[in-house]
């Protein structure tokens, strides 16, 4: 038997091979499941479907598990199945033979299907597993005989969506649950409330559906643009009671559980606009038309602060059966409460150290509330400031090291880290993509996150439940535009939560991609299909010229380019190794499957300088998401974009661009540039003074440029022409804003400076 499987997985792999190099559409064909069960073998054969196939269902079993099922069937097929006594897809519930909550195994072979759960859920989820193996040709639905045993690496498995920057219908919402379900992610985080709109009814506060729910307008393009500008229209809505009450039923029938987040004490602009009693200042307040952080939050010095909210979760929680209701906590400014005399004597009366401890306390009395009425809150990683409180579950979303301490402390964590899993980040570096929040996070990042860092110990690890991909809707004005964002990648979120650590593999993933492809089509969902395209990477070559490398993950895709601006086509250069750039130009690539363009054209433009590969040295490291590793990049002749996600912008938070770049020898220097990004609404200010300075011998320098003043909202293009001066060494300082002035965006954070290729003529 062992044996045999190693006859059948060498000829599998030697066909693959085949297939791979041939990229017909037999690769298309080979059938999988996504997120890859545990264990996964053909038995060789097929089941084939008729009208007369019937399905049996053991005790215990609702026919609800069938509904997704039979609807997916029905679009294929024409017909649905029936309920019988003595059918041939055979469903049941045996604890004893399958281990582990929601696993299952599925057998298929030429006369039946088998499917058996641990429990109820198990048996759902053999039977998306069945979905996504129904193969239609010709008007025969088929499936290839095989056996799953499978069960789930992680118990949380997340899917967070935000409903305040942009309402989505209830019945979207429902078709994302099916999808939620197909892929066995089984928790929903419902983002309900935020500043730009609050969006569940609560009958206490009628208020709350007539102001809180709607917004004056809604800014138009990205928040980084300046000016901003509006579309002047209302905009809104809110789900009733009733709506919910239909949205969770949903839900649970799929085996999935709502979270509810109900924003605070941060995040909370749209309910302070119909009650402005619950802000620091008493307002007037307006529910926010454009993204970002707020200074209005609720007052925590104020008891009706906590009334208002206990009333509100006394109406949210007999809607959600969860056991874990999400109380936010992020992203709340600290500046009206110092100020104010209320959440001051609150400090004083509750011998708290500062604000941070107002947030654990605010945190901490709501908490009491939700655990009086049997509930655990869970919030973002910012609940660990001032001390967790008890039986708190961390978020962890600003990085790991939250979800970290929290494991440490052992308290229960997710793992939702901004940098792999927000989905509001852009999937491509293509400049022809929609316009989204920032970052860069695509499939294969996604897909290759790993929620158990090293940095826990066994036991520790077992605190971390499981993951979450995050769906924040500031730039996802539409359903389908929502799709492109969260598919394909939910998918890989989906391996990321249930595939075991050892079963996890890109490629594979990427061929039961594929073929799902057509599923994903009749589903009617609106997947971005780009994740095959060009990807490349800059780097320095061992002479210190730069390298470009292209590469595409489509099977028998072959890229072809050009180097004079023109389109690519057949007649092109191939692509077969790294291109040495030695000469300013614009390469523009594409991939060719079967002789035919795929996907979009890349292009890369270089300007070559001299100094291209110099040693540069920084005074100061540049930071966070901004910090590319090495110095190269700020010589390697590619520009940063403005959409400041493609790994070229070098940031620094609070301190000065101090870099010296050693050409090698003395040349004659008749220009010196740089490039510096200016987006006030996205903490990227200007630098307060730009120098250059050149030297012969790295000890004397010679001021020769200054400049204070950049206007461009965006990239500012400093080239500054030069009296002909020789030189080897070219200083250049960009002293950083410091603090955010009073009055602009964040003020009072530290700016960042972000500044990328040192230009030498
Ligand atoms: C968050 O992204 N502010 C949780
Ligand atoms: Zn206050």
């Amino acid at each position: 038997m062992i044996k045999l499987i190693h006859l059948y997985k060498f000829l599998l792999t030697t066909l693959s091979l085949i297939l791979i190099a041939g990229y017909s559409s037999a690769q298309i064909k080979q059938q999988g499941v996504i997120p890859q069960p545990y264990q996964f073998e053909r038995n060789g054969g097929s089941f084939t479907f008729s009208a007369a196939t019937g399905i049996t269902i053991g005790p215990g079993i609702k026919t609800g598990n069938l509904i997704f099922f039979n609807q997916y069937f029905k679009s294929l097929a024409g017909y649905q199945l029936k309920v019988k006594n003595k059918g041939t897809i055979i469903l049941k519930v045996d604890s004893s033979k399958v281990a582990g909550p929601e696993g299952y195994e599925v057998v298929v072979t030429s006369k039946q299907i088998n499917i058996c759960g641990h429990d109820e859920a198990g048996v759902f989820y053999g039977l998306q597993s069945l979905i996504q193996l129904l193969h239609s040709s010709d008007g025969k639905i088929t499936v290839e005989g095989c056996t799953i045993q499978d069960h789930p690496r992680f118990a949380y498995r997340g899917m967070l969506l935000d409903v305040s920057r942009h309402f989505f219908a209830a019945e979207d919402i429902k078709k994302w649950i099916d999808m939620l379900a197909l892929y066995k992610i089984n928790t929903f985080h419902w983002h309900l409330t935020d500043d730009q709109g609050w969006r569940i009814e609560i009958k206490k506060y009628p208020l709350l559906q007539s102001i809180s729910a709607y917004r004056d307008e809604t800014i138009i393009g990205h928040k980084r643009d300046s000016p901003h500008l509006f579309d002047g229209k209302r905009y809104g809505g809110y789900y009733t009671q009733e709506d919910v009450k239909a949205i969770v039923k949903y839900a649970t029938d799929r085996h999935i559980t709502i979270i509810p987040e109900i924003e605070m004490p941060g995040h909370a602009l749209a309910a302070l606009a119909a009650y402005p009693q619950l802000g620091c200042t008493g307002g007037p307040y307006k529910a926010a038309t454009y993204w970002g952080i707020f200074d209005d939050v609720y007052c925590a010095g104020n008891d009706e602060t906590f009334t208002f909210l206990q009333n509100v979760l006394d109406e949210v929680l007999p809607l959600f059966p969860s056991k874990y209701i999400h109380i936010g906590g992020d992203e709340c400014p600290k500046t009206k409460w110092k100020t104010c005399p209320k959440c001051q004597k609150r400090i004083k009366d509750e011998h708290l150290k500062d604000e941070h401890e107002l947030q654990s306390y605010f945190i901490g009395r709501v908490e009491k509330y939700l655990n009086s009425k049997g509930r655990q809150i869970i919030g973002w990683d910012e609940i660990l400031e001032g001390g967790l409180t008890p039986g708190a579950t961390v978020m962890s979303w600003t990085g790991e090291e939250g979800g970290i301490a929290a494991a440490k402390q052992h308290h229960n964590a997710i793992m939702t880290p901004e940098k792999y899993v927000y989905l509001d980040y852009y999937q491509s570096l293509y400049p022809g993509e929609p316009i989204t929040a920032g970052g860069y996070t695509p499939l294969s990042k996604v897909y290759n996150y790993e929620p158990l860092t090293n940095q826990l110990s066994g036991d520790e690890a077992r605190y971390i439940k499981g993951v979450q991909a995050n769906a924040w809707s500031e730039y996802l004005p539409s359903p389908a535009r929502a799709e492109r964002q969260l598919f394909p990648r939910m998918l890989a979120l989906a391996e990321v939560a249930w595939s075991a650590k050892e079963n996890k593999d890109y490629d594979g993933f990427l061929k039961r991609l594929r073929y799902e492809q057509p599923m994903l089509k009749k589903l009617n969902i609106n997947a971005a299909n780009t994740f095959d395209e060009i990807t490349d990477n800059v780097s320095e070559t061992a002479g210190h010229q730069v390298s470009l490398s292209l590469s595409t993950t489509l099977p028998g895709g072959k890229i072809f380019y050009t180097t004079d601006g023109s389109a690519p086509g057949l007649g092109s250069k191939v692509y077969s190794k790294a291109l040495t750039i030695t000469q300013s130009c614009t390469i523009k690539a594409a991939v060719f499957g079967n002789g035919k363009i795929t996907g979009r054209v890349y292009e890369k433009s270089f300007a070559i300088h001299k100094g291209i590969g110099k040693t540069v040295t920084l005074a100061n490291q540049p930071q966070g998401g901004y910090n590319p590793g090495n110095t190269f990049g700020l010589v390697n002749g590619v520009f940063g974009s403005k959409l400041y996600n493609d790994g070229q912008w070098y940031g620094f938070n609070g301190n000065d661009l101090d870099a010296v770049v050693d050409l090698g020898s003395v040349q004659k220097i008749s220009q010196l540039g740089i490039n510096i990004l200016k987006y006030h609404w996205q903490k990227m200010w200007e630098p307060t003074l730009l120098t250059f300075e050149v030297s012969e011998d790295g000890k004397n320098y010679t001021e020769v440029y200054r400049q204070t003043e950049f206007n461009a909202n965006g990239i500012n293009t400093v080239r500054a022409d030069i009296k002909p001066t020789q030189g080897r060494y070219v200083r250049v300082k960009g002293t950083n804003k410091g603090i955010i002035p009073p009055g602009e965006y964040i003020a009072g954070a530290k700016a960042w400076l972000l500044v990328d290729e040192i230009v030498i003529k």
